[in-house]
């Protein structure tokens, strides 16, 4: 099968689409044909070692030393089973399913095995192929940490960073459970932000949120430029600041924030195991829809890498493996 390689750590033009064996499924494993995946920024950041300070060694230690050990990126997926082992019970051949292999990733390649009771669910009805790949990756992130800043219905949830895949996934989410979101992104994306639910939009080129006198319960930082210096004169007494890209030292620094102030900073990574399957019951409601801005074919994987690379997409950068998804 074809499959995308990343054989050291390096720019986009590490990537190479190679021809590598097809994986057979174990007892408890489902064997997918892709449809579609995406390029996220955990992608780039697995591939180019840019991480947030202070993570370097811990993503070496994780992802392989010297370069990946996992040559195939790729952590979400759209597609159909192909194939099933003998004690799978909850899939069968044909059902067409979405998945996310998170840190496992393995993603850009025509087929994946995954564990039966891993992050797989039925690809949600309304939601194309190519929209379902994208289901994942901004969309377990972003409920992970609306679950843990416990936000209310009600309370007014700001979001820095509203157009990105993370951005676009806690604007819907976060209307959904009831809270007066506003969203901080550029220009360009006005529009887009406000379609998605935000009541009120802020262009961070002509205003700073931080300055203009409003005040907000959560705010969730997925662009890096929101941190508790910042943030903590427009946050209510009771708020939470999330980090969603917080390094090392930022990690630390919150403990003693929460400490001593009366507010709450969250930060470093969140387990996404519980989120697939209430994602999946908001996209069959439509509740959630993946935002995508652009599509590439597998083997245009370095362009779509060198986009995704710029920080400026919108939504969910999709692979398509099937011409008709
Ligand atoms: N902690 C975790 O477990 C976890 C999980 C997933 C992702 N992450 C991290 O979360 C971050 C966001 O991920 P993503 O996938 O959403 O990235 P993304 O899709 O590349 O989106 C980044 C967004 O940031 C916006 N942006 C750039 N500069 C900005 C500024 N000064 N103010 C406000 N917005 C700005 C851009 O919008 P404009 O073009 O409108 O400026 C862009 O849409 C990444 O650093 C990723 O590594 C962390």
């Amino acid at each position: 099968m074809r499959a995308v390689v990343c054989e050291r750590y390096g720019s986009p033009e590490v990537l190479h689409l190679v021809d590598v064996a097809k994986p057979i499924p174990a007892a408890h494993g489902v064997l997918i044909q892709v449809r579609a995946t995406t390029v996220s920024s955990g992608d780039w950041r697995v591939r180019s070692l840019e991480v947030p300070a202070g993570f370097g060694l811990i993503t070496r230690l994780v992802f392989g030393f010297s370069k990946p050990r996992q040559p195939i990126l790729g952590s979400e997926l759209a597609g159909v089973v192909e194939a099933v082992g003998g004690e799978v019970s909850r899939f069968k051949v044909g059902d067409p399913v979405v998945a996310f292999s998170d840190t496992a990733m393995g993603c850009h390649a025509e087929y994946v095995c995954l564990q039966e009771d891993g992050l797989l669910a039925l690809k949600p009805s309304n939601l194309s192929f190519s929209e379902a790949a994208a289901l994942c990756f901004g969309g377990t992130t972003a409920l992970a940490f609306l679950r843990k800043a416990k936000v209310q219905p009600g309370e007014r949830v700001l979001i820095n960073g509203a157009s990105g895949s993370v951005g676009t996934a806690a604007v819907q989410l976060a209307r959904h459970l009831g809270a007066e979101v506003i969203g901080v992104c550029s220009e360009a994306n006005l529009e887009l932000v406000r379609s998605l639910g935000a009541g009120q939009v802020i262009d961070y080129q002509q205003t700073d949120f931080s300055q203009n006198g409003d005040t907000y319960d959560v705010i969730i930082d997925t662009a890096g430029t929101a941190p508790f210096a910042r943030s903590r004169g427009c946050l209510r007494p009771g708020g939470r600041l999330v980090l969603v890209q917080a390094g090392l030292a930022a990690m630390l620094r919150s403990i003693w924030q929460t400490f001593s102030s009366d507010k709450t900073v969250i930060a470093g990574p969140v387990s996404v195991r519980a989120g697939l399957g209430q994602l999946a019951e908001l996209a069959e409601a439509g509740v959630y829809k993946p935002v995508i801005d652009r599509h590439y074919p597998l083997d245009q994987i370095v362009a779509a890498h060198r986009y995704v690379d710029s920080g400026r997409k919108k939504g969910n950068v999709v692979i398509t493996l099937d011409p008709q998804c």
